[in-house]
């Protein structure tokens, strides 16, 4: 039997993420949204990134601790200065949120080579850069962190008509890993969030549409998830309190979809 003398850690003190310094990308809408308001709602100081910068703005209006930023994920050469922009908004990043995203429909005979570029680009090229670029400035200053990749149900289960953006999310999820296994004699830990269908700009017309509610019905919980249906997951890798011993994994958060 192994015995611990820690203490038990009451849990608000566990997701107290006072200290910690996040980038959120994609923040505009939908998910990444919520997760700049919950990692700011747990003290964290957070830069809220995307292209349309008047939503960020009036997300930081209404949260202190939150800072906007402009940024492409795509535009690779705008990363670094990103990075150093975020760093003068809210001090030397800890946390990475590669939550940016698009998504696109049809079948691979149908798809243009343009939109499966830009399905790659935006989900799978910039969440190299990105970590890259976090992962560089880390090390130089021998500071531990922690990355957090979204990536999908459907990274690990293809559907008809989805095929660009599994492929990209697949790839996400083995990014994970192999950011995981070469960062973690740095003290990056490196996890994925695999949600299901959760309410978004990105779903909500699908989710709408005949076809969208005849998938609802094969959900083992018969619903589509909330953005806040990600909150405890969010919370539980951001804080490395909760989840110090934790890297290379990826929670699914889906009502059970995965397995259907
Ligand atoms: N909703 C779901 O059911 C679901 C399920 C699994 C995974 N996901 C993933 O969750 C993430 C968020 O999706 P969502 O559902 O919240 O969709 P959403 O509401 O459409 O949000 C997508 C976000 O990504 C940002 N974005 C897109 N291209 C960008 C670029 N080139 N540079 C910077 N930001 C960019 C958008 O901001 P701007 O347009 O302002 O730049 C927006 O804030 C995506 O990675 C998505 O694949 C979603």
């Amino acid at each position: 039997m192994t015995k611990t003398d820690q203490q038990v850690t009451p849990a608000q003190q566990l997701f107290d993420l006072t200290g910690e310094v996040a980038l959120v990308t994609g923040a505009s809408s939908g998910l990444g949204r919520r997760f700049a308001e919950v990692l700011a709602a747990h003290g964290a100081k957070v830069v809220a990134a995307a292209r349309r910068t008047d939503r960020l703005s009036e997300l930081a209006a209404a949260n202190p601790g939150i800072f906007p930023l402009a940024l492409d994920v795509t535009a690779t050469d705008s990363i670094d200065p990103a990075l150093e922009a975020a760093e003068r908004l809210a001090g030397p990043l800890t946390l990475l949120v590669n939550n940016a995203g698009i998504a696109n429909g049809g079948r691979i005979v149908d798809t243009p080579v343009e939109q499966w570029e830009a399905v790659q680009r935006t989900n799978v090229d910039s969440v190299w850069h990105m970590a890259r670029a976090f992962a560089q400035r880390l090390i130089a200053r021998k500071a531990p962190g922690s990355i957090i990749n979204i990536a999908s149900l459907v990274a690990e289960k293809v559907g008809v008509s989805s095929a660009s953006y599994a492929i990209s999310k697949a790839a996400v999820l083995h990014m994970t890993k192999a950011q995981s296994i070469e960062w973690a004699r740095h003290g990056i830990r490196v996890n994925a969030i695999c949600p299901g269908y959760i309410h978004s700009e990105m779903t909500d017309a699908y989710l709408a549409s005949p076809a969208g509610q005849e998938m609802i019905k094969r959900i083992p919980q018969r619903r589509v998830g909330d953005p806040s249906d990600l909150d405890g997951s969010l919370l539980l890798l951001a804080s490395r309190r909760a989840s110090g011993f934790m890297t290379g994994a990826a929670i699914a958060v889906d009502g059970g979809q995965a397995l259907s």
